[in-house]
């Protein structure tokens, strides 16, 4: 069900402290953030087609796609999504459709438009993340994956203490320290035709999580059983 009233973060606060990321962004997030986003890539490319990733920031991702899938990205940060309009250009990456600034809870696409949504250290900086989850769903055609890779807060002890006293400094510099993997399942259990197929712990420290959820219906039609289907 989507959770739209209060939250403990707000659009306008995010899209400012991600602005002020955007020229360090990847010197900090860059290598510490790698082994989960070559994990989530080779997870959206088992689907391949039409890939959106939403929260793209400043692309560091894209190069490493492979050049047969199609993909979108988006942002709210126009000062970061800036930066990944200058990869493109550099790098002359033509697997990439678009690139445009949107709000991951009202994504500005038709249903069923994408094989594989990918969100990468996304889904604790949106303010209400099962609605968010929800417009995933909806633009996802039958049998694709939603592809996250996310942090999963503790659920008890030190580390869950240190966690909550951390919480207001985090929301200013634009993300949750706590939220816990019950969310994620609770919303796939809560969610019609979506299903919890995958939880992988990720560096640093396994406090990140690659989640995957499949939506039934179509053909979950993978790159293996594409080749095999093209003979
Ligand atoms: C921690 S960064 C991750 C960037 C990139 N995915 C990566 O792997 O480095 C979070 C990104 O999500 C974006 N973001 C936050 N809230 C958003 C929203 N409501 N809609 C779209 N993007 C959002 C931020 O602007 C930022 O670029």
């Amino acid at each position: 069900m989507p959770q739209t009233s209060r939250s403990d973060l707000d659009k306008e606060t995010i899209a400012k402290a991600y602005g002020r990321w955007a020229p360090v962004y990847d010197l900090v997030f860059g290598a510490i953030f790698e082994h989960g986003r070559h994990a989530a890539i080779a997870a959206a490319e088992r689907i391949g087609g039409r890939i959106l990733e939403v929260g793209i920031g400043t692309g560091l991702s894209l190069p490493y796609y492979s050049p047969d899938v199609r993909l979108t990205g988006v942002d709210i940060s126009e000062p970061m999504l800036r930066k990944a309009q200058q990869r493109v250009a550099e790098l002359g990456l033509n697997n990439v459709d678009a690139l445009a600034v949107m709000d991951a809870e009202h994504l500005d696409f038709p249903d069923t438009s994408f094989d594989v949504i990918v969100a990468q250290y996304v889904i604790t900086t949106v303010p209400n993340p099962e609605a968010t989850l929800d417009e995933f769903a909806r633009v996802l055609r039958p049998g694709g994956e939603i592809v996250l890779v996310s942090r999963v807060g503790a659920e008890a002890g030190l580390r869950r203490a240190l966690e909550r006293w951390f919480a207001p400094a985090a929301r200013k510099l634009g993300w949750r320290t706590e939220f816990s993997f019950k969310r994620y399942a609770s919303w796939a259990k809560t969610t019609h035709n979506v299903q919890l197929v995958e939880r992988r712990t990720m560096p640093p420290f396994g406090h990140f999580s690659l989640i995957r959820f499949a939506k039934a219906g179509g053909t979950a039609l993978t790159r293996q059983t594409a080749a095999r289907a093209a003979g």
